[in-house]
């Protein structure tokens, strides 16, 4: 089997070149080996060329305060590439897989939701994200869309590294408690998206869309506490008292692009249909925390 994997070098993108390269020829490209999402003459024709049965996409444009001064980029990347992406697939008769996210619902309620809930972007990121899903969709493609969160990673920065260097300098953080989701591990999504692809060529019937993010729920104050004292009980320097990482209301942090609230999405469509396992978020966290201490 041959993989085209684009955005080779994203949180995801890293950890899917070592994900799948047990699957089969790998070609892993970034965005300067004629894989450049906002050129997409020049990306159809590498998907032609390298003509793979699979095509992975972990390449978007993820700036998503960026996003609102940026939309025809963010059109570009994350809409009209992934679309045309799907065009290519079809003509190739090949299986796309493609991420997307919970910001294309607007977060109301307090309920998980399940992949055909109502969506409602609040956001230019979220708009363009979901506009690209639903070109998949509509393509005909065989496809797999993964949809999913607060994605983290050891490489590279993260929340997690931001709390502890913050957390080591100062005595006090506030950390915004009324968004709720899953942390969900770059590592994990790319382990997933392996088996998911050798399932759904063995049964084609798989194919569609997905929640793809780690069991359980945390707010950002209570993953920003988790983290922090794990590293004190690690004796790591920890300057913050427990006391003082204040929960504070997103209302208390503006920022460019909205936000949802309620990021919680139902994982049971993916564990029941696959007969994978979803780990709790915290042990993934736990292992990244592991490796960056
Ligand atoms: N991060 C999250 O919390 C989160 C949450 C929900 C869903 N998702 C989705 O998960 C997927 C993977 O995200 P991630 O966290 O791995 O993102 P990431 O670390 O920001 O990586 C994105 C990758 O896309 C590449 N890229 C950007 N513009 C490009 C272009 N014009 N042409 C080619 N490549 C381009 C970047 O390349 P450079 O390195 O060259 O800039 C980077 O390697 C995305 O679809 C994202 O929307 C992410």
């Amino acid at each position: 089997m041959k993989i085209l994997l684009l955005g080779k070098n994203g949180q995801v993108g890293w950890e899917l070149q070592r994900a799948l390269a047990p699957l089969g020829e790998l070609v892993a490209l970034d965005r300067h080996q004629g894989a450049d999402l906002a050129d997409i003459e020049a990306l159809a024709a590498t998907v032609r060329a390298q003509a793979p049965q699979v095509i992975v996409n972990a390449a978007a444009y993820t700036a998503v305060d960026k996003a609102e001064s940026e939309p025809e980029l963010a059109r570009q990347i994350n809409t009209l590439a992934p679309a045309r992406l799907a065009l290519e697939a079809k003509a190739l008769g090949a299986l796309l897989l493609h991420y997307t996210t919970d910001y294309d619902f607007d977060g109301s309620g307090s309920d998980a939701r399940a992949e055909d809930a109502p969506t409602a972007p609040l956001s230019v990121y979220g708009r363009t994200k979901l506009d690209g899903e639903q070109a998949i969709r509509a393509s005909g493609c065989q496809h797999l869309i993964l949809r999913t969160s607060w994605v983290y990673a050891a490489r590279g920065g993260n929340f997690a590294k931001t709390m502890l260097r913050l957390a080591a300098e100062r005595e006090q953080l506030k950390v915004i408690a009324d968004q709720i989701g899953a942390p969900t591990g770059a590592d994990l999504l790319a382990d997933l998206s392996a088996h998911m692809i050798r399932a759904t060529r063995a049964q084609p019937a798989l194919a569609g869309t997905y929640h793809a993010v780690a069991s359980g729920e945390s707010s950002w104050h209570a993953y920003a506490h988790y983290v922090i004292e794990f590293a004190r009980a690690r004796g790591k320097p920890v300057k913050v008292a427990p006391d003082q990482v204040l929960a504070i209301p997103t209302s208390d942090y503006p920022t460019p692009a909205t936000r949802p609230l309620n990021s919680r999405l139902a994982n049971t469509k993916l564990q029941q249909r696959f007969g994978l396992t979803l780990p709790h978020w915290q042990q993934g966290v736990e292992r990244m925390l592991h490796e960056i201490l």
